[in-house]
């Protein structure tokens, strides 16, 4: 039964044969058996009001739209919009919850809050309307919790349509055209709603590397990204555009694109207001500039702040952002130059044009100093540019980390990048240091059926809208979520077996990847372009900037200010310190700092050796366990994921041994040093 009001915004349809991923209806079953008003003003509240209507016409409740009360019984959920008098203001995107005489209540500081209000709700599932709950109030520490698509409009080459996409093609883009039918857009504001749910409000809809085609997004073909805002927006979510600095030249014609020409800003103007003519709420820009061969600023003698600014400029009578980032480097370095250093590059660039970025210009700096390895110190940018607004820029996508072929839920590394404190115990973590940009996952969806490729990597996806509201949550309590909605509603009899077996698979799955793939921080020995799989030297003698620098004697980087590229140096005490002495430098952080011999004892009390065999071995068997246990879950997991997952163990299997193998061989053959427990290196 629902009631009389129309509804304005539907709950979109899932296409067939699309995973539902953490929102199958069983999740809306204690919501939607209830009789549940929504009262406020704004699309959101719609959005709000279309989930309640949708929830209860399936389980039998009473959806009320308006503030009448109710004829006869009660109501027993209440959302509404405004401030509920708590302590501290909610914000428009913060609400608080509370139930009393019978009645739970979510207030939305916004009408965006309510709808965060909703998807708590949700998440509480039969909790929320048991016994009494005192007021619990929420808001995101983060304001901007972005995913940047890296999606090719048409087809690229090399890239295909998803640059390092590893599920299916994009979600956004089919053949050079924005995706327009009504089962396409559906699925997009399908993907607006699993992000709205999780917790995330913007999206870049196209490669950061802005190939032709996708260059016109900006100008002629600025309408097909509108039609994408406009399936976003129901959610709460803004839409972004990368954009490349070169655009004046490429798309305008004039003869530069040097930010000190009045044309060129004059031209980006005139170009933004057509944008927010088409997508009033667009969010803004995202621009690789001078990195991997993209246009920058550099070409003119200007710096990445003019350049930044001059984007800045043309957006900020909106309210528009440019996200301007950090991935700045020598591409072409020589191997046999020691002194250039890869890692050092960000912070030698920017950290010097600290307090000279625009108030609507965001730095957007990678949380490594490298490339998402599966293990990189936290950049030393983060701590550097007190006063930037900083974005820290992770990658859902699998990029180093297996491709989602390999599962590795992610949670653990982002947390502990952004628990880490820059300037010490005294000081803010890097989540605080966010707080001006945001947290921005380069995405890992797609328009695979499962969403992500592997269906245990939409963990990977739900923990950025999580982490982004809570940088400091317990990243098992964001997996223990994810579960309890994504698998826990099809388990059956035993949810508890499942959820052992999903904790079991998921909670240690990022260190077994670090154990059978490059050791103690070294990074790479990926096989290059692709970067999926072993090959040890694969980056050794390349342009790239990514060496290990194995020789008979030891491995690992020099990056002590002592004796090495200085990069040690970038950090501010303890670190600075922590970092430069192979003593105190923690051990998965030793090669990337240190060129140490094979019996260089780690703090564990191993040899860097016998750690490389032990880990290596260890890893496998970690890997063969998770494919056991996962076989073992079938029955209590949806059959289509079950098997697509249980496809992928056997890969991850082959591909853990082939790390093995490689790794080990290659070290024993350098080193000479065999396995002190005897076991087979080849
Ligand atoms: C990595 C990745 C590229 C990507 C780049 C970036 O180098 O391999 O595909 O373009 O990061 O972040 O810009």
């Amino acid at each position: 039964m629902t009631a009389s009001a129309p509804v304005s915004v539907p709950v979109p349809v899932l296409p067939p044969g699309v995973d539902p991923a953490w929102l199958p209806p069983a999740v809306f079953r204690p919501l939607g058996t209830r009789r549940v008003q929504v009262s406020g003003s704004g699309p959101l509240v719609e959005t709000v009001y279309g989930e309640v209507v949708h929830a209860c016409d399936r389980f039998g409740g009473t959806a009320v739209r308006g503030t009448a009360a109710a004829p006869g019984v009660p109501y027993d959920v209440v959302l509404a919009v405004g401030e509920d008098g708590g302590p501290d203001p909610l914000g428009s995107e913060g609400f608080a919850l509370e139930r009393s005489g019978g009645v739970t209540r979510v207030t939305g500081g916004g009408p965006a809050g309510l709808l965060y209000g909703l998807f708590h709700l949700v998440r509480l599932g039969e909790a929320a309307f048991r016994g009494g709950r005192p007021r619990e109030a929420h808001r995101p520490a983060l304001a901007l919790r972005m995913l940047d698509h890296w999606d090719n409009v048409a087809v690229h080459p090399v890239m295909g349509q998803v640059e390092r996409g590893y599920a299916g093609g994009s979600l956004f883009w089919r053949d050079g055209l924005a995706r327009s039918a009504p089962g396409e857009l559906a699925r997009v504001r399908w993907y607006g709603r699993l992000l709205a749910a999780c917790g995330v409000n913007a999206v870049a809809v196209n490669n950061v590397n802005v190939h032709r085609t996708e260059a016109r997004l900006l100008t002629d073909r600025v309408g097909e990204v509108a039609a994408l805002a406009d399936a976003l927006r129901p959610y709460g979510i803004r839409t972004h555009l990368a954009v490349s600095f070169a655009a004046p030249v490429t798309l305008g014609g004039l003869p530069t694109a040097d930010p000190a020409h009045g044309a060129v800003a004059d031209w980006w103007a005139e170009t933004t207001a057509r944008v927010y003519a088409a997508v009033p709420d667009f969010g803004g820009y995202v621009v690789k500039a001078d990195s991997e061969g993209q246009p920058g600023p550099f070409a003119y003698g200007r710096s990445h702040a003019d350049g930044a600014n001059l984007l800045a400029g043309a957006l900020a009578p909106y309210g528009g952002t440019v996200h301007w980032r950090a991935f700045v480097y020598d591409h072409r370095q020589d191997w046999r130059d020691r002194s250039t250093d890869r890692a050092r590059a960000a912070c030698d660039h920017f950290a010097p044009l600290d307090g000279e970025f625009a108030p609507n210009a965001v730095l957007q700096v990678k949380h490594g100093p490298l490339d998402f390895q599966t293990r990189e110190p936290v950049s030393p940018v983060i701590g550097a540019m007190p006063r930037t607004r900083l974005a820290v820029e992770i990658q859902a996508t699998q990029e180093y980390t297996g491709q989602q072929r390999h599962v590795c839920w992610l949670g653990p590394m982002w947390s502990e990048v952004l628990r880490f404190r820059p300037g010490g115990e005294e000081g803010p973590g890097v989540g605080d240091l966010a707080r001006g940009g945001g947290l921005v996952a380069v995405s890992n969806a797609g328009d695979d059926p499962f969403w992500t490729g592997h269906p245990l990597a939409q963990a990977n996806l739900y923990a950025v809208g999580r982490l982004g509201w809570r940088p400091d949550a317990d990243p098992r309590a964001v997996l223990r979520e994810w579960i309890e909605m994504a698998f826990v509603p099809g388990a059956g009899a035993d949810p508890e077996r499942l959820r052992d077996g999903l904790h079991a698979v998921l909670d240690g799955s990022w260190r077994t990847y670090e154990k059978y793939t490059a050791p103690l921080g070294a990074g790479f020995m990926v096989q290059p372009g692709h970067h999926y799989g072993p090959s040890v030297d694969g980056y050794e003698y390349s342009r790239w900037g990514t060496y290990h620098f194995a020789d008979r004697d030891g491995v690992g980087v020099d990056r002590s200010r002592a004796t090495g590229t200085g990069f040690a140096g970038q950090y501010a005490k303890p670190w600075a310190e922590v970092y430069e002495s192979a003593a105190t430098c923690p051990d998965e952080l030793l090669l990337f700092f240190h060129h140490v011999p094979y019996a260089h004892v780690l703090r564990s009390g191993d040899t860097v050796i016998q750690h490389i065999y032990d880990t290596h071995f260890d890893g496998v068997a970690e890997a063969e366990e998770a494919r056991r246990v996962w076989a073992g879950l079938a029955g209590l997991v949806d059959p289509a994921r079950h098997a697509r997952a249980a496809e992928r163990y056997e890969e991850q299997v082959r591909c853990a041994r082939e790390w093995r193998d490689h790794i080990n061989t290659y070290f024993f053959r350098k080193s000479g040093v065999p396995d002190a427990r005897g076991r087979r290196i080849h």
